[in-house]
């Protein structure tokens, strides 16, 4: 079979990561996948740079529309992040009718019901498991492993920065701003790390983790959002005398009135697991009605365990896109053409 045709929109670490792995396991991927996934175009800002690494039979542009439009080209992944240029390339991939992997939190929790929307109308994928928690597949664990349960409950730390920074603050004692910027030198943190340390982008996320395991539209905007960058060395080290430890946590439960949807600094006893993951990983609790309590631990951020979770999804995006839309492996828990707003409680 011939293989199937991808676009880098953006081959920055994770794109760089994306085809690197592509190159590596190509042989083990392509039995995976039933056919062999070829990037065969990238978008990027310094094209010279990109032409040495992919070389000179992969269309090289720093327009991102000669991507998305290509005819040859049957999935676009989206590494550019931000959420004005990256909407429109998704939008624009939809309407032509190409499947979409992205990884980009930031836009789906703002704008993910208008793409799903789209993407099912048009009746293309939208795969985005990179967009959380890096490399631990937890999209696949909720939408498919636990898919027999009822989900009442999830907590995780899912914004390596602020484990990292928690993590510092209680071992070395040392303040929040001079291990922020060590977090920085590191590669964790988000072009704008406000939205680590005062709980946005963990919020990003558990907004997409909450629509998948509970059915319902993406509403990052009724989340309660607090972050980690008004705690003090003080404040961990007596939470540890009194047997706690502080970790900045997600956390989303279906109650008969609504759902609760909350990213905070919390309290975790130190017998509990996610009080002792500790530095840049993320760990997720899902509690389910049938299987009852499941971790998920692993590198949330970082090159190669990002594209882990971008090739996963490509290889999904390949064998299920030959399906009728109807019998794919759903993307999403709910019906974007039957959206209700379903109540998110005050906390
Ligand atoms: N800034 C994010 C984090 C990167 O620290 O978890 C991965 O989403």
């Amino acid at each position: 079979m011939s293989p199937i045709k991808v676009g880098l929109l953006g081959l920055g670490v994770v794109g760089g990561g994306t085809w690197k792995v592509l190159t590596r396991n190509a042989e083990e991927i392509a039995r995976r996948a039933g056919r062999r996934i070829e990037v065969a175009a990238v978008a990027v800002r310094d094209t010279g740079k990109a032409r040495r690494l992919v070389g000179n039979d992969v269309l090289v542009t720093q327009d991102g529309m000669d991507v998305v439009r290509h005819p040859d080209i049957d999935i676009v992944v989206e590494l550019i992040g931000g959420d004005t240029l990256a909407r429109e390339l998704i939008m624009e991939a939809i309407s032509q009718g190409k499947h979409v992997v992205t990884a980009n939190k930031a836009l789906l929790a703002m704008h993910g019901n208008e793409i799903f929307a789209a993407a099912h109308a048009k009746g293309v994928m939208v795969a985005f498991e990179a967009a959380v928690a890096g490399g631990i597949p937890i999209i696949k664990a909720i939408r498919e492993g636990l898919t027999a349960n009822r989900i009442q409950w999830l907590a995780g730390i899912i914004n390596g920065t602020t484990n990292f920074i928690l993590s510092e603050m209680r071992t070395r004692g040392l303040p929040f701003h001079e291990v922020l910027a060590e977090a920085q030198r590191l590669g964790y943190a988000e072009t704008d790390p406000t939205f680590d340390i005062e709980g946005v982008d963990a919020a990003h996320k558990l907004t997409l983790l909450a629509s998948l395991a509970f059915g319902i539209p993406v509403q990052f905007g009724k989340a309660h959002i607090e972050g980690i960058s008004s705690l003090a060395p003080e404040d961990i080290a007596h939470a540890e005398r009194l047997g706690y430890r502080i970790k900045l946590l997600g956390i989303t439960r279906r109650r008969d009135d609504g759902i609760e949807l909350r990213v905070h600094p919390t309290l975790v006893p130190m017998e509990c697991l996610l009080a002792n993951v500790e530095g840049a990983m993320n760990a997720v609790l899902v509690h389910g009605d049938v299987v009852g309590a499941t971790l998920y631990y692993g590198q949330g951020a970082g090159e190669q365990p990002t594209a882990s979770a971008v090739v996963a999804d490509l290889v999904d995006v390949t064998r299920l896109q030959a399906a009728d839309p109807e019998h794919r492996v759903p993307h999403l828990a709910f019906q974007p053409d039957a959206m209700d707003d379903i109540a998110i409680l005050p906390i």
